[in-house]
């Protein structure tokens, strides 16, 4: 047998360029899939996956919720994020920005994707499909106010995630899913359709809109 070069075997130049740019692609989607827990609460540092049914809201209506959110939770509050977890980024943008933290409120995102686990545990599994099986940490109207944006515009998600909503809210509601779903939402919750309009960053063939069981600047 020889040592010789000769006989390693040898990759083309197309093959190896073909190769190292397969390697570098992997790697950015390694990246993606994980961002860094400092950028993750970028809104869309998590690419959305339309097989989830993921549509994130665009800058400016995820800043409009959350801070609705803040103000009807109140000093210290508990906010739920129920399949929203560009509220949720929001929320800690916000939160970590504030400079007096006795008017703090604490968030938890229930979500189906589990790349945010990266959230440690302010990440709570959650299936739509099983509304009440949660942790048994979760309490029952634990939080000061939920927001939900299921991710289908079905009377049945609807309905089961109207039980989610209903066990963990202490009274206030904050939806956001299709007008068309106007009249579920009001029986299923007793909801009212609000005037401001949320705005995704990819534009959506349906029409969405934010309900609400409270007064809110939302609703003008
Ligand atoms: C219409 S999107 C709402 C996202 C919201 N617009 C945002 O930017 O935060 C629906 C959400 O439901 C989540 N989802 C998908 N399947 C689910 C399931 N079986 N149970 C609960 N949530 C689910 C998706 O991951 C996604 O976050």
């Amino acid at each position: 047998m020889s040592d010789s070069d000769d006989d390693v075997p040898q990759l083309s130049a197309a093959a190896l360029a073909a190769l190292q740019e397969f390697y570098a692609e992997k790697m950015t989607e390694t990246k993606q899939e994980q961002p860094a827990l400092t950028d993750s609460y970028t809104v869309g540092s998590f690419k959305e996956d339309w097989h989830m049914s993921q549509f994130w809201y665009s800058d400016e209506t995820a800043a409009r919720l959350a801070e609705e959110a803040i103000q009807q939770a109140g000093k210290q509050g508990r906010i739920a994020c129920v399949s929203t977890p560009s509220v949720y980024q929001t929320l800690k943008q916000l939160e970590s920005q504030r400079e007096d933290e006795s008017h703090c409120v604490s968030s938890v995102l229930f979500e189906f994707d589990r790349r945010f686990t990266a959230y440690g545990h302010e990440f709570v599994f959650y299936d739509y499909n099983n509304p009440l099986c949660l942790p048994e940490h979760i309490l029952p109207q634990s939080f000061d106010v939920v927001i939900a944006d299921p991710p289908y515009l079905s009377e049945e998600c609807l309905s089961k995630v109207a039980l989610t909503v209903k066990y963990l809210t202490k009274g206030k509601i904050l939806l956001c899913t299709g007008a068309i779903m106007e009249e579920h939402a009001r029986k299923l919750m007793g909801l009212k359709i609000c005037s401001y309009l949320p705005k995704h960053s990819h534009n959506l063939a349906n029409e969405f809109r934010c309900y609400v069981n409270y007064d809110s600047s939302l609703l003008s």
